[in-house]
This record gives C-alpha cells, sequence and structure tokens, in this order.
C-alpha cells in the first residue's frame, strides 16, 4: 500500500523557545508581528543552498534581508511603510564601528555641552496634530534638539540614518504611550505624572546598544552581498528595475495576515516616530496595506476553505464580511506578481498566521498555497511553529469591538513551494 507523505505537520524544533531574536542588528529596533530571524536563517539554510538572490515583498525591518546577506545572498526588499524601510536599510548597511564611535563621542560631547548650559540651543519644535497628547514640554525640547543634531551635524548619510533608526526608538520610548503595546493607546494620569524620562540617556543607550549590534554584525558578515530596499505595494505589478521576472531564488517573507484596521496597524505603530522623522507619506501606510481601501465587493475566490468561510462571515455580519474579501482580493494579486520574478525551481517560503473573523478561522496557510499553486509552484511542505517570542499582541479584538479580546495567532504556518512551470 502506498503511504501519503504527511506534508503540513508540528515541529517544534522550529519554535526557538530559547534562541536570541536580538543579536546583531536585530537588536535595532522593535516592530509589529517581526518574523524571528531563526526561522528566515533554517529556512535560507535548508531551501536556500546556491541562491544568489533573495527577495522579500512584505520586507518590514529587514529580519530575512540580515539573514541572506549574512549567508552571502544578496536581496531585494519592498515595503510601504518608510519607517520600516529605513529600519531593514540601517540594519544591512555595514559602517565601520570606529566611524560610529566617532560620531557617537560627539553626540555625547554635544549632549553634555547643553546640560552644563555651555551650548544655548533654540531648536524649531515641530508642530504635528496632536504633539502635545503624547509628549510633555521638556521632552519635546529635546527631541527636537536630537533632530537638528541628526540633521545638521551629522554628514554622512549612512551615519545619520544609523542616528534616525535610534531617534525613532527614542521617540517611543518617551512619548506617553504605553510601550507594551503596539497600537497607540496614552499613559493613564497618574502614570504621565511621574513619567520624566532622561530623553539624552535613552537615545544614548539606543545608539551604544545598536553599535555593538553592528560590529556584531561585521564579525560575522565575511561576504560582499547586499540588500536593495523599495518603496513598492506589490498589489501592483513590480517593475523591472525593482526585480525582472524570473530572476529571484528564493522568497522568504512574513506577509500581513488581514487587513491594517482590524489586525497589525502597521501605520499606526509608526506614527509619532514618522511625524519627528518627516515622513509624508505616514498617513498613507495603512490605506496602502493590503486591504486597506475598502470595496463594497462580495466575491468568491474559486477555493472551496476560503469561500466557504466568507459565506459564514457575510450569514453573520454582511458588512465585515467586506473587509475580509478586500483584504484577499489585494493578497491574490500580490501573491500572482510576486510569483512571476521566482526563477522555475526557485523556492518560496511564506510565514502566516491564521486569524479568527466572527470565530471562524482562515486559513490562511491553505489560501496561499493555493494562490500559488495557481501560478505554476507545488507544495512542499508546511511547518506548525509556536510562536513563543513573536512580537505582536497576544491578544487583538477580532470582533472588532473595544474591549473585546481573544487570543491569536498562537501558531503561526511555514509554507514552502517550488516554483515547477
Ligand atoms: C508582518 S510585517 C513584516 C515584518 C518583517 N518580516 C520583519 O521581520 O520586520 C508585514 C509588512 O508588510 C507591509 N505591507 C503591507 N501591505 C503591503 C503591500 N501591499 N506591499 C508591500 N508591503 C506591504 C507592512 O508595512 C509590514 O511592514
Amino acid at each position: 500500500m502506498q503511504t501519503m507523505e504527511i506534508k503540513k505537520y508540528r515541529d517544534e524544533t522550529w519554535d526557538f523557545r530559547t534562541a536570541n531574536t536580538k543579536q546583531y542588528t536585530h537588536c535595532f529596533h522593535s516592530y509589529p508581528a517581526m518574523m524571528i530571524p531563526q526561522v528566515a536563517g533554517r529556512i535560507l539554510d535548508e531551501f536556500g543552498k546556491g541562491a544568489k538572490l533573495l527577495f522579500d515583498p512584505y520586507c518590514g525591518t529587514g529580519t530575512s534581508l540580515v539573514e541572506a546577506n549574512l549567508r552571502g545572498i544578496d536581496a531585494v526588499g519592498t515595503d510601504i511603510n518608510p519607517l520600516a524601510r529605513l529600519i531593514a536599510k540601517v540594519k544591512t548597511t555595514i559602517i565601520p564601528v570606529e566611524l560610529l564611535e566617532g560620531y557617537i563621542k560627539d553626540f555625547e560631547s554635544f549632549m553634555f555641552s547643553i546640560l552644563l548650559g555651555k551650548n544655548e540651543v533654540k531648536p524649531t519644535i515641530p508642530n504635528f496634530k496632536n504633539i502635545d497628547y503624547w509628549f510633555k514640554e521638556d521632552t519635546k525640547y529635546y527631541l527636537a534638539i536630537i533632530k537638528e543634531y541628526i540633521e545638521k551635524k551629522i554628514d554622512d548619510e549612512d551615519v545619520q540614518d544609523f542616528f534616525k533608526v535610534a531617534f525613532s526608538e527614542t521617540v517611543r520610548d518617551v512619548s506617553l504611550t504605553r510601550n507594551s503595546e503596539f497600537k497607540l493607546y496614552r499613559m493613564t494620569e497618574r502614570q504621565i505624572e511621574k513619567f520624566n524620562p532622561d530623553v539624552f540617556s535613552v537615545m544614548l543607550t539606543k545608539l551604544t546598544r545598536n553599535k555593538r549590534g553592528m560590529a556584531e554584525y561585521i564579525h560575522l558578515k565575511n561576504n560582499d552581498a547586499k540588500s536593495n530596499i523599495y518603496d513598492f505595494n506589490t498589489v501592483y505589478e513590480v517593475p523591472e528595475d525593482i526585480l525582472p521576472p524570473e530572476s529571484v531564488d528564493i522568497i522568504v517573507t512574513s506577509p500581513p495576515y488581514g487587513d491594517s484596521r482590524t489586525t497589525v496597524a502597521y501605520g499606526q505603530f509608526s506614527r509619532l516616530s514618522s511625524q519627528w522623522l518627516g515622513f509624508e507619506e505616514l498617513n498613507e501606510v495603512d490605506k496602502k496595506c493590503m486591504g486597506g481601501i475598502r470595496r463594497k465587493v462580495f466575491r468568491k475566490f474559486g477555493f472551496e476553505p476560503l469561500d466557504e468561510i466568507l459565506s459564514l462571515i457575510a450569514e453573520t455580519d454582511d458588512n465585515r464580511v467586506y473587509d475580509v474579501v478586500s483584504f484577499y482580493i489585494d493578497y491574490e494579486k500580490s501573491i500572482n506578481n510576486v510569483a512571476k520574478l521566482v526563477k522555475k525551481g526557485g523556492i518560496v517560503a511564506y510565514v502566516v498566521g491564521n486569524r479568527r473573523v466572527k470565530g471562524f478561522e482562515i486559513p490562511n496557510d491553505e489560501i496561499t498555497r493555493e494562490f500559488f499553486e495557481r501560478n505554476g509552484f507545488i507544495h512542499i511542505k508546511t511547518v506548525i511553529r509556536e510562536i513563543p517570542n513573536k512580537r505582536m499582541p497576544k491578544r487583538n479584538s477580532p470582533s472588532n469591538m473595544v474591549g473585546k479580546t481573544d487570543v491569536t495567532m498562537r501558531y503561526e504556518y511555514v509554507v514552502i513551494l517550488e516554483r515547477t512551470k
């Protein structure tokens, strides 16, 4: 009797329960739903032998780009969030440590000259909407000093970006947000009263930590592999100057698992940093995310496990189903575009979470597999891993009601396929 090979299975060795996920440049900046480097690394070790080019269509802060570059594989990443792109660029761009040390020392001296009253500065404080709601007077003043320092005193562009990444995390830490959450919630009045962060020290601590991360990265990297990161929305066809058709050996990515209104709000997470850094496209981020523009369309996808759930959601809430359908319309388009870029014999690895809407679990792993199979790929395997340390809110509000929470995303799925046609 022929035995059927089981291609979808739980494997604890992919959990990396005790792994340090903040090694080398991975320590630079937090971000929602980051992939853990060990997962990207293992995919590359198992399926990326001989690969020359990796693509990550939703690269976020560049976890898979860093892991590819360390293995001598060039990488291309696209993302619609300017903050994510900045972090990804800095994590993959080597800056000699001695150079960083010099700039950090200068910054430290400047800081002391201000604190000791030897240097009078009158920085321009930005006046974006709600700045006073999120920052105390003193905090605004010191942040504005650092911002002007970065823009005016640092002449090297890569070093400037390195400082901007440390500044972005500083902005978040010294703001009146509850930092344990990715969405923006303000502290209570009592917490605010007691909260007087030392802005300069926070910035210096980040710079020092990131410099150490850069030193470790340089020590480990013994090749010339590079990353290029683009502002691109993969719902549209990828132009040849970003990537020509059939040019990619391997894709390693973790896509959003639903629209950003009801799942992870990447734009919201980045808002305060982006406002301080002057990223203008800011308001567009959540709209540009897949499913960000809600169409009043109900359609089926010709795939039973998805269509059935869409009907069930529609029966419960005929409005909510539009969010879900809008997301999958974009997801399918994005996969069709991304699929064309992979060489025959190339590999795709999508790390996805299955979400619940109105109590119904949507099998993103099966949907991803189906959408790629329609593009000439065959399924190799799906590994189910637990998420012990993924930086994502453990609870969210899938029913979209304030205060109503549900445990979500305990497992994620590493879906691996190969292009055969
Ligand atoms: C799960 S996160 C990726 C995290 C990344 N693996 C990391 O480790 O930092 C998903 C990313 O997809 C981006 N995104 C959402 N819709 C997109 C689209 N249509 N095109 C490109 N990027 C998109 C978001 O801005 C977000 O950064």
